[in-house]
């Protein structure tokens, strides 16, 4: 609980906060939850109350760099889902003001961070670091604009789950020395992408579990990678590796996947990052199953699958679980 002291500041349990980029708000927004600064550990400045328009610019504190923004961790979903909705109502629109599709970007990222870090993946520090680059990168590439008519076409489930594939291959990226920009931003690309294809399935095939599939139904299905790449063909700007990229991201190692069946050898070193974290953010986060934790999720990777991933892929992925395993056990 909250009490409140002199000069409008409040103590309150860091345990109970959670901080949110700046960038996240619109001037002149309906706040849907309370605002605060954090001055100090344990002292809030409340700058916005819930239902009151945002008005932070002119703030001094609000613009000095090192005060962060932070909500209660209980009222974070419910800012982002509201900031999620104004924004993709705004790019709906003619002429998008460039920030605004900063925001969409940023408010994915957040929710991304927030998921992966409620599922004990890695720390909260590394996910702040891959979510600022990929809103960053996200911004440079030259089809921006192009990206985000796809991305805001998206359900908000698939986008979410394109940028939690993207932040587990940007920490798998660094873990395996994968440090060139140019091979970051394509893989950054084809993550966010990824799924495209599913769009032209229809949502009955997504009402039942897989086992009851028809045949045709399960065909459909198994071309999604390359429906996707059609779709995303005639975008001026997207490079041809990331076409490929998305176009295997349901292959493995062993020749087990689809639609082509190819093998290890045959799969492009980008496109091996990309299947890995791509199945590994639908094993954390599976909308059909129970979510499985980290540790589980390694475990059914190599019990029950036989470790179908590209080995230095796979080896990245459990050197990033084992460092927070150690982490936690430390602290
Ligand atoms: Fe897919
Ligand atoms: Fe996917």
């Amino acid at each position: 609980m909250s009490s409140t002291q002199n000069k409008g500041l409040e103590a309150i349990a860091d345990t109970q906060m959670t901080d949110i980029s700046k960038e996240f708000f619109f001037e002149g927004m309906l706040l849907p939850v309370n605002v605060y600064l954090r001055i100090n550990p344990g002292s809030y400045l409340i700058i916005g109350k819930k239902g009151d328009k945002a008005s932070f610019a002119q703030l001094h504190s609000y613009n000095n760099p090192n005060v962060n923004a932070y909500v209660y961790h209980s009222d974070k979903p419910t800012l982002i889902q509201y900031v999620q909705d104004l924004t993709t109502k705004v790019l709906h629109q003619k002429n998008v003001p460039e920030a605004v599709k900063v925001k969409f970007i940023s408010g994915l990222a957040e929710e991304g961070l927030d998921s992966l870090a409620k599922s004990g993946f890695t720390s909260v520090s590394q996910l702040q670091k891959v979510s600022e680059l990929i809103v960053q990168m996200a911004q440079t590439q030259a089809p921006f604009d192009e990206i985000f008519k796809v991305m805001v076409d998206l359900p908000a489930s698939e986008a979410k789950h394109g940028m939690t594939s993207c932040m587990i291959c940007m920490l798998l990226c660094e873990e395996m020395q994968v440090k060139l920009p140019a091979a970051q931003e394509k893989i950054a690309m084809a993550c966010l992408l990824h799924d495209v294809g599913l769009k032209h399935l229809p949502k009955s095939i997504f009402e039942k579990p897989r086992h009851l599939w028809s045949a045709d139904e399960m065909m459909a299905f198994e071309q999604h990678p390359i429906v996707g790449v059609e779709m995303l063909r005639d975008i001026k700007d997207i490079p041809s590796d990331v076409l490929l990229m998305i176009s295997e991201h349901h292959e493995n190692s062993l020749g087990t996947g689809f639609p082509k069946r190819i093998r290890d050898v045959k799969i492009s070193p980008l496109g091996k990052i990309l299947i890995l974290g791509n199945y590994f953010s639908n094993l954390l986060f599976s909308a059909t199953g129970k979510p499985y934790t980290p540790d589980e999720a390694i475990q059914y990777i190599e019990d029950i699958m036989g470790q179908p991933f590209n080995k230095q892929a796979f080896i990245g992925l459990k050197n990033i679980v084992n460092k927070k395993y150690l982490a936690d056990k430390k602290a």
